[in-house]
């Protein structure tokens, strides 16, 4: 049985609480469709939406006799332990080129993702028609999972790009700590306030995408030898909270909520502190949060010989553009950018969830 439903209104691994220790590993893996036309890529959702439900529950692969290489990979063993799998899945853009002939059917929202100013695009780690988003307890759970996947689809689907993420536990308590040394993820909108800012009912969207939400991923390098030189004082002015507690600057615990208005000529918080421009909690900027996912990734080193480890941010919203797009471009220039350096990533829909043994993945667009 599944630890996560892999049935429901919603896909798992979008509101599955991913608190210090639990899901800490993941991988998000972008695809291109290489299916040739619309039947094909119905059944590529079919097979995916098969492996994804048995992945998620678990349980002995089939026997398929002498002679037939193994069913399973064996990674995890002879009886595949469900292991907290979640398997998200969202289309890009380019999905909806003239390929498959579903130019008409595109969320009103989705587009290739931008490039904003203080970016260091790298196309290798761009974009994709498919985004598969794997999280677990373990990796080699994640790992036994993509394997599996990639194996039934040979032919329909190809690997573009594909990075590990890993989260810590409590350091000592409270919300887990990125690669930067704060904590990250304090302020998450929860409840029913998440379910309104994330998903997708509206008029003004093709029917099918009820259900959904647009899922962000920024790959974002962290240059953690040059942040290592900056003083605790400098650190928390970047953004706005305390290294040690998570405390906002104004507050003394992590879960205390900043009072921006109380400090209007910033001499607490500082204007350009990551934390007031991602959220200056005002009215006006109410409808523009969203609900992040970030983990942590390392791809060992660079050329020059320096660390190359950062965060795969992720985030989920209903509206891009009113979300992440309205927070990403004011975030542009402030002090943590000299420190950061986002290379890739790319903007998707996350389908609507399967409902039941019958369904299937994007069943309502195709
Ligand atoms: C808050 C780190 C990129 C949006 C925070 C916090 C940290 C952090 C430590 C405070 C704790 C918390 O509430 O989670 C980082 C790092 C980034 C990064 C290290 C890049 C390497 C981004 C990006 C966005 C973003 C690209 C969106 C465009 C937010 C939001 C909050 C936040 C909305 C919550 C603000 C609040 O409600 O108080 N981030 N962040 N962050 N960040 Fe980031």
């Amino acid at each position: 049985t599944p630890v996560f439903p892999f049935h429901g209104e919603h896909q798992s691994g979008i509101l599955t609480p991913a608190p210090a220790g639990k899901q800490n590993a993941s991988c998000f893996a972008a695809f291109d469709v290489t299916a040739a036309g619309r039947a094909e890529l119905t059944e590529l959702m079919k097979t995916l939406t098969v492996r994804a439900r048995a992945l998620t529950a678990g349980g002995p692969p089939p026997d398929l006799g002498v002679g037939e290489p193994p069913a399973d990979s064996a990674v995890l063993g002879p009886d595949i332990p469900a292991d907290g799998l979640t398997v998200t899945t969202g289309v890009g853009a380019s999905l909806f080129d003239q390929r498959f002939g579903l130019a008409d059917r595109k969320p009103a929202h989705l587009t290739p993702m931008r490039t904003f100013p203080d970016d260091s695009p790298d196309p290798a780690w761009m974009h994709g028609d498919l985004l598969i988003q794997f999280c677990a307890h373990n990796p080699d759970t994640v790992h036994h999972a993509i394997r599996d996947i990639t194996r039934h689809t040979r032919g329909a689907l190809q690997l573009r790009w594909k990075i590990q993420g890993y989260n810590s536990p409590a350091r000592p308590s409270g919300t887990g700590r990125n690669l930067l040394g704060f904590k990250d993820g304090t302020a998450n909108p929860v409840g029913s306030k998440a379910s309104e800012l994330i998903w997708v009912d509206s008029l003004d969207e093709p029917a099918w995408t009820k259900g959904g939400t647009y899922q962000v991923v920024r790959l974002i390098r962290m240059l953690v030898e040059f942040w290592d030189r900056v003083s605790i004082a400098e650190q928390e002015n970047m953004f706005g909270r305390r290294r040690e507690s998570g405390a906002p600057l104004d507050g003394t615990k992590e879960t205390d909520i900043p009072n921006f208005a109380a400090d209007p000529d910033s001499t607490v918080t500082p204007a350009k502190a990551h934390i007031r421009l991602a959220n200056p909690r005002t009215p006006e900027t109410d409808n523009q949060q969203l609900l992040r996912r970030s983990y942590n990734y390392d791809l060992g080193i660079d050329p020059n010989g320096n660390m190359s480890a950062g965060h795969i941010f992720t985030c989920f919203q209903q509206d891009i553009q009113r979300q992440f797009e309205t927070i990403q471009t004011r975030l542009a220039g402030e002090p943590l950018t000299d420190y950061v350096q986002p290379f890739g990533g790319g903007y998707f829909f996350t389908l609507p969830g399967v409902r039941d043994d019958r369904d299937w993945y994007a069943r309502t667009l195709l």
